[in-house]
């Protein structure tokens, strides 16, 4: 497997500060608790996080990832957040939404906590192969459903500290 250049630094950091504005109209005075979905969101919270500024709260939560034959299995939660959401603005920060699948079933778990309101801000959407009902609130990029690596994503552990996405292709002397 190689990496093809996808989306370059500077275009990342270009649209997240369109994305910092979106989200910071979208809540007034309000400053919502920032949840990354680890790991593969760590690199985008801190960069947006940053590009929001100094008053957002931020918690992390882990979710086993499943593969795509069992997935009709809930995820199950590996990190809970420490942080009471009951009554609060929450924004869950993820790398990319794919099937949805993952963001549905978190959605769900945190909304029995009674959060006053939960968004969700993703880097990157791929419509081609979103199945959920509720579409993420803020997108970075929608983007085809190719495989992508770097700015935290990974494969197999592999490219996650890539400065830029890139898209996976196949080697000839891979197969
Ligand atoms: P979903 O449940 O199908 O929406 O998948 C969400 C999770 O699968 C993401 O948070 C990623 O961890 C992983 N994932 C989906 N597509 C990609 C990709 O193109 N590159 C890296 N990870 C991906
Ligand atoms: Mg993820």
């Amino acid at each position: 497997m190689d990496v093809e250049p996808f989306l370059a630094e500077e275009e990342i950091a270009a649209r997240l500060a369109e994305l910092a504005a979106e989200i910071r109209g979208a809540y007034g005075d309000s400053r919502p608790l920032l949840v990354g979905i680890l790991k593969g969101s760590f690199v985008f919270l801190a960069d947006l996080g940053r590009e929001l500024g100094p008053e957002y709260p931020v918690d992390f939560m882990a979710v086993a990832s499943y593969d795509g034959a069992s997935s009709s299995g809930a995820p199950e939660i590996r990190l809970d957040l420490r942080t009471e959401i009951r009554g609060r603005d929450v924004l869950i920060v993820e790398d990319i939404v794919d099937s949805g699948n993952t963001l549905r079933y978190l959605l769900q778990a945190l909304r029995e906590r009674e959060p006053r309101s939960i968004r969700v801000v993703t880097l990157l959407f791929k419509p081609a192969s979103f199945q959920g009902s509720e579409r993420p609130a803020f997108i970075g990029f929608e983007i085809p459903p190719d495989f992508v690596v770097g700015y935290g994503m990974d494969l197999d552990e592999k490219w996650r500290n890539l400065k830029h996405i890139g898209k996976l292709i196949q080697n000839k002397t891979d197969s």
